[in-house]
C-alpha cells in the first residue's frame, strides 16, 4: 500500500482529550495490516543509516519502535512513563499539549556512544520527544534523530527540536 492511503486511514476526534483539542488517531493505520507496513517501511526510510538502536517511547511510539527494530534489526529501548521500570537510569519531566509528564530511561539500555534514534507515533509540543532526547544524551547515547508518523506544526514540536533531525511522514 501507497504510504498517502495509510495515511488516510487517520481518524480526527474532535474534543479528545478534552473539549477544544482535535485528537489525530493512527489506530486505524496500525490495525489496518497493509498500512502498519506502508507507514513503518516510511519510518525506516528516515532512520539514518548509522543508528543501532530505536528508543521508543510509552506507549504509542512501543508499537512502531519493535516493528522497526525486528525488522531492521536495532536494539530497541522503551523510554517509559514513571513508575513501570524495575531500574532507572534517568528521569526527565515535561510540559504536554494537555498536562505534565515524565519519562524515563531503563538502567544499561543505552551504552555511552551508542547511536540512537527517537521513535514515536506523533510529534505536537516536542515536550516528549525532547525529554527522549534528553534522556538518551544523559546516558551518553548519540541521537541520530527523530522519527514520528505524524506531526502537528501549529504546536511548534520541530522548532523546539531545533538542531534535531526530525523526520514525520505527515503533518496535519
Ligand atoms: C502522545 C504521543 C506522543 C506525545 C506527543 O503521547 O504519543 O508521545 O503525546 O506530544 P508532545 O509532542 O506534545 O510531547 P501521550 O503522552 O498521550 O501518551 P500515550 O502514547 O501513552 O497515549
Ligand atoms: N494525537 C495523538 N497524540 C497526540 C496528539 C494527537 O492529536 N496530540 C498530542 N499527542
Amino acid at each position: 500500500m501507497k504510504l498517502d492511503r495509510a495515511l488516510g486511514l487517520m481518524r480526527e476526534v474532535p474534543d479528545f482529550p478534552r473539549p477544544g483539542v482535535v485528537f489525530r488517531d493512527l489506530t486505524p493505520v496500525l490495525a489496518d495490516p497493509d498500512a502498519l507496513r506502508a507507514v513503518v517501511d516510511g519510518l525506516q526510510g528516515t532512520v539514518h543509516p548509522d543508528t543501532q538502536v530505536v528508543a521508543a517511547v510509552e506507549s504509542r511510539g512501543f508499537l512502531l519502535g519493535a516493528a522497526l527494530g525486528y525488522g531492521w534489526r536495532y536494539g530497541v529501548v522503551p523510554l517509559r512513563k514513571p513508575g513501570k521500570l524495575p531500574a532507572v537510569s534517568h528521569r526527565v519531566s515535561y510540559a504536554l499539549e494537555y498536562g505534565e509528564a515524565t519519562l524515563e530511561l531503563p538502567a544499561e539500555a543505552v551504552l555511552p556512544g551508542q547511536r540512537v534514534v527517537i521513535v514515536d507515533d506523533v510529534l505536537a509540543t516536542g515536550g516528549t520527544a525532547a525529554a527522549a532526547c534528553e534522556l538518551v544524551e544523559a546516558a551518553g547515547g548519540v541521537v541520530t534523530g527523530v522519527s514520528v508518523v505524524l506531526e502537528i506544526p501549529s504546536l511548534g514540536g520541530r522548532e523546539r527540536l531545533a538542531g534535531r533531525g526530525v523526520s514525520a511522514l505527515m503533518a496535519v
